[in-house]
This record gives structure tokens, C-alpha cells and sequence, in this order.
């Protein structure tokens, strides 16, 4: 008997809580979890480490290719800033092209995984087996962000943060190419609404009755 791969998509804005609800999910089911913010991440990392423009299809295209998409350092690639700079190199399509094959590859592959991200119910896996989209006001999200910085013993400004959150969101679904905006078939988990430990019960609850049907 041959089962398809499960394949969970979770997309949503910056600092939502996706990746935490993400890696819990992976843990509890025992799935790879993909964060495909992560690829952009390294695209603008590589670029901005050789000192190239954000703004040139053709680089950005060229260090897309010739990435280890196997080797993403989240400890390095984490940083706020870098976010910043993965938002400009995501309105490219040929970039997004390159990175998108790779990131359908890992999610087809048995058992499957916990994809998350921008654009993964609407376009990387559009027949994910179930698919969230993981939301909290602004306000929530740049307070987030703030503590956790502030927790890694770095410094931050909450007005700055919270005006980056508003520009990086205009960007991601502002975008022609695979905007972010919840899949028609999504279940909408509002973080600002409940704690993330009952936004994770409510996507377990929903992951098994989807198996299960
Ligand atoms: O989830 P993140 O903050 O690591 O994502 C960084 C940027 O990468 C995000 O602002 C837009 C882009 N991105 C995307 O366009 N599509 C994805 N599937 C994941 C991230």
C-alpha cells in the first residue's frame, strides 16, 4: 500500500508564531519541518556577505543556484536585519523559481513535512493533506520580535520594529508573484486571539480529523 506524503503548510506574516507552532508540530508528528523563510534568508545573506546589491535579478539569481539549500544556518540567518533584506530578494521570480522546486522536492519526499512559510498553500503545495494560516495584529507580532531580541541580550527599539513589521508585511503581500494571503482552504489560527499552546492543540485536533478523513 502506498501512502502520499503528509504535507502541512503554515504560512503567515513575520513573527505570527508560524515557525514555533511549525517546530512543535514537527516534534509532536514526527515530521521534518521546513522553514522556507529560510532559502530567501540565505540568498540576501550571500549577497549581502559579498558585498552585492539586493536589488540585481541576475546576482540574486546566480547565488540561488548555486546554493546548499542543505545547509541553512538558522543561528546565523535569524537576525531581524537579514528578514529585512530576504523580503527585497522575495519579489523575484526567478529567484522565487529556483528556491520553490527545491522546497517541493523536500515536501514530496516521504513521510513529508511541516512546510512553513509565505506562499505554501497557495503555491508550493496546493494540495497540501491541511493548511493553516497563523495571524496576530502588528502591534502583537513587533512585540514578539521585541522581547525576543531584547531576550538575546541585543538591543531594540519597539517603534522601529513595529514600523519594519508594517513595511515587510506591505512587501510580502504586496508582491505580483505568490503574494502572502491564506489559501481559500486554510484554517485560520489568530496568536492574537489565543496563546500559542491552544493554537497548537486546535491544529493538532484539525491535523488528525484531516487523516483521519
Ligand atoms: O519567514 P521569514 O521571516 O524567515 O521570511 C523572510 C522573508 O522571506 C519574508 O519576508 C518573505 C520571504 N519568504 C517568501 O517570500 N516566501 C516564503 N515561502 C518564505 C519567506
Amino acid at each position: 500500500m502506498s501512502h502520499s506524503p503528509l504535507v502541512i503548510a503554515i504560512d503567515g506574516p513575520a513573527a505570527s508564531g508560524k515557525g514555533t507552532l511549525a517546530r512543535q508540530l514537527g516534534e509532536h508528528l514526527n515530521l521534518p519541518h521546513f522553514d522556507t523563510g529560510l532559502t530567501y534568508r540565505a540568498v540576501a545573506y550571500a549577497l549581502l556577505q559579498a558585498n552585492l546589491p539586493l536589488d540585481d535579478e541576475e546576482l540574486a539569481v546566480k547565488t540561488a543556484a548555486n546554493l546548499d539549500l542543505s545547509k541553512l544556518d538558522r543561528n546565523i540567518l535569524s537576525a531581524h536585519e537579514i528578514g529585512t533584506a530576504a523580503s527585497k530578494i522575495a519579489v523575484m521570480s526567478r529567484v522565487r523559481q529556483i528556491l520553490v522546486e527545491a522546497q517541493r522536492k523536500f515536501a514530496m519526499t516521504p513521510p513529508g513535512a511541516i512546510m512553513d512559510g509565505r506562499d505554501i498553500g497557495t503555491v508550493v503545495c496546493p494540495d497540501a493533506t491541511i493548511k493553516f494560516y497563523v495571524t496576530a495584529s502588528p502591534e502583537i507580532r513587533a512585540k514578539r520580535r521585541y522581547d525576543e531580541i531584547i531576550q538575546n541580550g541585543k538591543s531594540a527599539d519597539y517603534e522601529e520594529i513595529f514600523a519594519d513589521i508594517l513595511k515587510r508585511d506591505e512587501r510580502d503581500m504586496g508582491r505580483k508573484d505568490s503574494p502572502l494571503r491564506p489559501a481559500e482552504d486554510a484554517h485560520l489560527l489568530d496568536t492574537s486571539k489565543m496563546s500559542i499552546e491552544n493554537a497548537f492543540q486546535k491544529a493538532i485536533d484539525l491535523i488528525e480529523q484531516a487523516v483521519a478523513d
